[in-house]
């Protein structure tokens, strides 16, 4: 068979699975996922995709044991102890200080197949805490999409294999040993279980939690295709305190994730939140199905876009910074302007732009007072060269007026402002042109009035000489 015609089959396949069984397997890294249907369709000795598709049509359970091969279930105890002991020596201890009495620590393991890693979680904040504080203070969310391992972790009840490696003092301690059916098991601790609440959620279309400190997703982003991988990430930023950490598995990176984490160790796979997401990034932690996102996106897409557009567009240059104070968007004539470009995105709005606004303008100040301001005429000096701007300062809010980051505007009135300085010159001028001509007009009224007085005495001096004249 051809190579593209058994990869039509395989998307028709994929495609009958999310349309009609509402079961989307897109969100899996296709290598693997092409391993794993062969895998199955060996066991039900079918040979290619378009007879398993017949078969899914004819035997819709055949779901769950598909599932079942897709979703790799496996789980450990203490899985990569040194990562636990980091964890519990080096972070746990800070997110417990920075706690107030009384708060409650959330943590949320997500992934947790049959609860191995969330008891784990348990044991340890059980053990730094003591018993008393762990019932008062934690609260620990286990989610994972397998309604059947979240069965199984809810149960609690491992056998001999799946204990080997806790330590004595803790099998003891945790956990109440049981024959049952024929086997001895080993039951988790009725109160150690008590602070967790197990549900389904499924990373790549479900919201996240929220206020979360510790954040425990391991060997699950592994089987997820890069764009969900981002996805999720987004989610999980959204779910953290602003000091909350995340842990993942030993084999994971951050790869997809804009820089949106910061590492606290990458031999542990433990990070903490720094960026801000972008507004894009925001649009992806609501909940909703493929096809819904899909027209969702595409609609809020466009709207950006325009947005974005309408912004890079304005004849003026413009930026918009972040609630951080950190550059987002920079049109053309700003980045012209103040010599930018995509390097300094994200970055503290520094360089020519913090020198021009230093003087007059901080952006705690638009926090406290989220009014839009202008500033008139403020002077640049640049290569040289002066330049005049009117800057517009417009915070940008939530809908509850929490502030986001704000836009300015700056507007070169250099011409104008010459203009009115010159204007100014010439008024002056006139002034003094109008006094100096005040000044040679009475200079000129002296003279006319002496010339007329002079006048007066000639004419008297004639009319006394034509009276002797006459006398004669
Ligand atoms: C290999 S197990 C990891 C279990 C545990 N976190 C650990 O490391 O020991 C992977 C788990 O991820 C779950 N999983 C796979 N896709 C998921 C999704 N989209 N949302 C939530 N859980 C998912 C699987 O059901 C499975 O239980």
């Amino acid at each position: 068979m051809s190579q593209s015609k058994s990869k039509q089959e395989f998307e028709a396949l994929l495609n009958y699975l999310n349309e009609d069984l509402g079961c989307d397997l897109t969100v899996y890294k296709r290598p693997s996922l092409v391993r794993r249907f062969e895998h199955r369709m060996q066991e039900l000795e079918i040979g290619d995709y378009t007879d398993y598709l017949e078969y899914l049509k004819n035997h819709p359970q055949e779901c769950v044991p598909l599932l079942n091969t897709i979703l790799i279930k496996f789980s450990s105890f203490f899985r990569d102890r040194d990562s636990w002991d980091y964890l519990v020596n080096s972070i746990i201890p800070g997110i417990i200080t920075s706690k107030q009495p009384g708060e409650q620590i959330r943590v949320w393991s997500a992934g947790c197949a049959s609860g191995q890693e969330t008891y784990t979680i348990a044991i340890l904040l059980a053990e730094m805490l003591g018993i008393d504080q762990y019932l008062e203070r934690v609260q620990i969310f286990a989610t994972d999409v397998d309604k059947d391992a979240l069965l199984k972790a809810h149960r609690g009840s491992y056998n001999e294999l799946e204990i080997v490696g806790i330590d004595d003092k803790i099998l003891s301690k945790y956990f109440d040993k049981k024959f049952e059916n024929n086997e001895q098991r080993y039951i988790i601790n009725s109160k150690l279980r008590r602070k967790i609440i197990f549900g389904r959620h499924d990373l790549a279309l479900d919201a996240p939690m929220s206020k979360i400190d510790l954040l425990v997703c391991r060997n699950v982003l592994i089987y997820l295709n890069s764009e969900i991988q981002a996805t999720v990430l987004v989610r999980f930023h959204f779910a953290l305190n602003d000091n909350g950490v995340l842990f993942l598995g030993s084999a994971e990176s951050l790869l997809n994730s804009q820089n949106i984490f910061s590492t606290i160790s990458i031999k542990h796979r433990i990070f903490t939140k720094a960026y801000n997401l972008t507004l894009e990034q925001y649009l992806l932690i609501r909940p909703t199905t493929r096809r819904k996102k899909k027209a969702i996106m595409n609609t809020l897409t466009d709207e950006i876009q325009i947005c974005k557009t309408a912004f890079l567009a304005s004849p003026f240059p413009q930026i918009a910074v972040d609630s951080k104070g950190r550059l987002l968007l920079a049109n053309e004539q700003a980045q012209t302007l103040f010599g930018l470009n995509n390097s300094y995105l994200l970055k503290q709005v520094q360089l020519e732009i913090g020198r021009l606004l230093i003087n007059f303008w901080s952006f705690n100040e638009l926090k406290c007072n989220p009014r839009s301001t202008s500033f008139k005429n403020v002077e640049w000096v640049t290569d040289g060269n002066k330049i005049y701007f009117d800057i517009y300062i417009t915070p940008i809010l939530t809908q509850s007026g929490a502030i986001l980051g704000a836009n300015l505007t700056f507007i070169n009135v250099t011409t104008y402002t010459e203009l009115q300085h010159e204007i100014k010159c010439s008024n002056s001028e006139i002034a003094r042109l109008t006094q100096e001509l005040q000044l040679v007009k009475s200079v000129l009224n002296t003279t006319i009035n002496q010339l007329e007085s002079t006048q007066q005495e000639l004419d008297s001096a004639y009319q006394e000489i034509q009276f002797r004249n006459e006398l004669l």
